[in-house]
């Protein structure tokens, strides 16, 4: 936006571009995105990349978005206008050096917080401070279970119980993974995919008779040994299917010791409850900024490589978080 007295600068911008569905995605040089009133330009120098963004990147996500399209829905920058540090939660565009964000999807980043631990908050951590504290509750000395806890959701998931007081138990595939999440906190780990491992009676083993909530980003064969885990009243949240394979529940492992399956579907909350989504945001932001919570690190790729780090997403290469530097 210009106020009339003074004509902007032409700006020009890189960005990831999807094409087709069945294509690599294209790095592309053209003029930068317009700015409307109430709206803000970032200057990207992170954007979060997520198992989510190389599904839609494939066409295989719930959401197809039209073509051609630019992919990466959260980054971390600086603000043009202001010059302030700031996060957005963009849904799409992310992927490039500028990206054009409405005034009220902008937060202001806290001292002490880096620009990749911004860049990969909001989607992993509003998800399960979501999930834990509005979609079902843990309380303080109770046990969770979490699979594929090395990845972003699972670490949040470790980081956001143990902020509640809760006690966990991670499982996850390699010894790398279960060293992040006793980093982030995990009271036991489980190597799942070691040989001759019972899901089911290694959870009850560490949990001294079974998990209270069990959070699984996961799915497949383990989800229903997972469920099994369950004490008495348990909830079993259900986050996502990263295995690929959508498991099917025998009904009867619900009733039993009176279970509750919780669905949970941040995305659509989003829209549906904008000012609860920012209360959510704000409340999150908040305790990182007080140190209850601690994100990792992520690991850096050049924008060049998206696609490098859309496939060591998807094929299960990567521990903790992924951010992509333009
Ligand atoms: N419902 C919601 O609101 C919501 C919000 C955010 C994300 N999600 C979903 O949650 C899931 C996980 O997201 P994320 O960001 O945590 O992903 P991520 O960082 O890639 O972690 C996923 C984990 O799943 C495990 N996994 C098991 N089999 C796998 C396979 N065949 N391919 C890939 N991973 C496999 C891996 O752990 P091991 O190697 O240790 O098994 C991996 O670390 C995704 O399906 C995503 O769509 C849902």
């Amino acid at each position: 936006m210009h106020d009339g007295r003074r004509v902007p600068e032409p700006t020009t911008a890189r960005r990831a571009v999807c094409r087709a569905f069945d294509r690599p995605l294209t790095i592309e040089e053209g003029a930068g995105p317009d700015v409307a009133p109430g709206q803000i330009l970032v200057d990207i120098e992170a954007a979060g990349a997520n198992f989510v963004d190389a599904l839609i990147v494939q066409g295989r996500y719930q959401i197809r978005p039209q073509l051609p399209f630019t992919p990466g829905m959260e980054v971390a920058g600086t603000a043009r206008s202001s010059g302030q540090r700031v996060l957005a939660l963009c849904w799409f565009g992310g992927f490039a050096t500028q990206v054009v964000v409405p005034e009220a999807s902008v937060v202001p980043i806290p001292d002490g917080v880096s620009m990749g631990q911004a860049a990969t908050l909001v989607q992993s951590y509003a998800t399960m401070l979501f999930s834990l504290t509005r979609r079902t509750t843990v309380a303080p000395g109770e046990w969770m279970a979490v699979l594929g806890a090395g990845g972003g959701v699972g670490l949040a998931a470790i980081d956001v119980a143990k902020a509640l007081g809760a006690m966990v138990v991670a499982c996850a595939s390699t010894e790398e993974k279960l060293d992040a999440a006793r980093r982030a906190g995990a009271d036991a780990t489980i190597a799942y995919e070691d040989p001759g491992v019972d899901l089911k009676a290694a959870i009850r083993e560490a949990t001294g008779g079974g998990a209270d909530v069990v959070v699984d980003p996961v799915g497949g064969a383990k989800a229903e040994a997972a469920l099994r885990a369950l004490r008495w009243g348990g909830r079993y949240v259900v986050l996502g299917f990263a295995s690929g394979t959508i498991p099917q529940i025998p009904a009867n492992q619900v009733l039993l010791n009176n279970r509750t399956i919780v669905g949970v579907d941040w995305g659509a909350f989003t829209f549906r409850d904008a000012p609860g989504n920012s209360a959510l945001i704000a409340e999150l932001v908040g305790m990182v900024a007080d140190g209850r919570l601690r994100p990792v690190e992520p690991t850096t790729y050049p924008l060049e490589d998206v696609g490098r780090c859309l496939a060591d997403l998807e094929e299960r290469r990567i521990t903790g978080k992924a951010v992509l530097v333009p």
